[in-house]
């Protein structure tokens, strides 16, 4: 049976989380975390391309997209936890993960904690490192300009960093849609992010427990995860596999789906 659930919910942890579920129902599952401020739909290219084989779920984090956001604080701990219940939620007892920058964070954590819960981990356009003092600070920065200036300005800065210069010239449906995911996320679960993402450790001191195959990706101008970021942990994963996407920035599976997807097919027939 197929499955073509697009903007489903589920309960956990008392919240509604949205979340999309195609492809064969006894097929592999691949699930796919998106990045910050944005939402699942970052991946509807990946889940069109692998569909037919694989069972490939997107959802939205809390906070983002059509997910709730509850009371809580959050905190990158919190949303590995958010993953691990969605997953027992939808009875899935192992999947391959897929994670996108803060979706790489949430990843790193979640393998950290139930490895036995993976087959195998892509990484995207992250890092194992916690945040400098400096990086700190900007987010702190940007929440005041947030409350300064709004959304549509954080989203225009935003996206002058998220995508490579080729694609802010070439890439204007992509630019929309990401324009589109940070303004219509609420201001509260983008503080409440930001204040997430500023104090979450390293994973980096664990990188070596990692037994599941690693497959690293990075834009080749991805300038907030930068390819140097993507070989430290490269180095640091026993067999690790590192491809750098050319044409693309901190966003490339949306910059170079065509690659990106290359990539990610090839890693995953050799896991399953
Ligand atoms: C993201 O794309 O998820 C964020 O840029 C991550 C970060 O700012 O550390």
């Amino acid at each position: 049976m197929n499955l073509t659930e697009t903007n489903v919910t589920t309960i956990i942890n008392n919240l509604s989380v949205s979340y999309s579920d195609e492809g064969p129902v006894e097929a592999p599952v691949v699930i796919f975390i998106h990045g910050f401020p944005l939402n699942k739909s970052m991946w509807d290219s990946q889940l069109e391309a692998l569909k037919e084989e694989y069972r490939v779920i997107a959802y939205d984090v809390r906070g983002h997209g059509d997910s709730d956001a509850g009371y809580e604080d959050f905190s990158i701990d919190l949303f590995a936890n958010d993953l691990i219940s969605f997953m027992d939620n939808l009875k899935i007892r192992k999947a391959t993960l897929c994670g996108l920058s803060m979706g790489g964070y949430i990843a790193l954590n979640a393998i950290g904690n139930y490895q036995e819960r993976f087959n195998a981990l892509i990484l995207s356009d992250t890092q194992c490192i916690a945040d400098t003092p400096e990086v700190r600070e900007n987010r702190l920065l940007a929440i005041e300009n947030i409350r300064k200036n709004g959304l549509d300005d954080f989203a225009h800065e935003s996206i002058k960093n998220l995508f490579a210069p080729v694609s802010l010239l070439s890439k204007e449906t992509e630019i929309d849609s990401v324009r589109e995911m940070i303004v219509n996320t609420s201001k509260k679960s983008i503080y409440n992010s930001l204040h997430a993402l500023a104090t979450r450790k390293e994973t980096f001191s664990k990188l070596s427990d990692i037994k599941i195959p690693v497959l690293i990706l990075v834009g080749s101008e991805d300038k907030i995860t930068p390819p140097e970021m993507a070989e430290l942990m490269h180095k640091k994963i026993n067999g690790s596999q590192l491809n750098i996407i050319e044409h693309a920035g901190h966003l490339s599976n949306m910059e170079n789906p065509f690659e990106f997807n290359y990539q990610i097919r090839k890693f995953i027939s050799t896991v399953y």
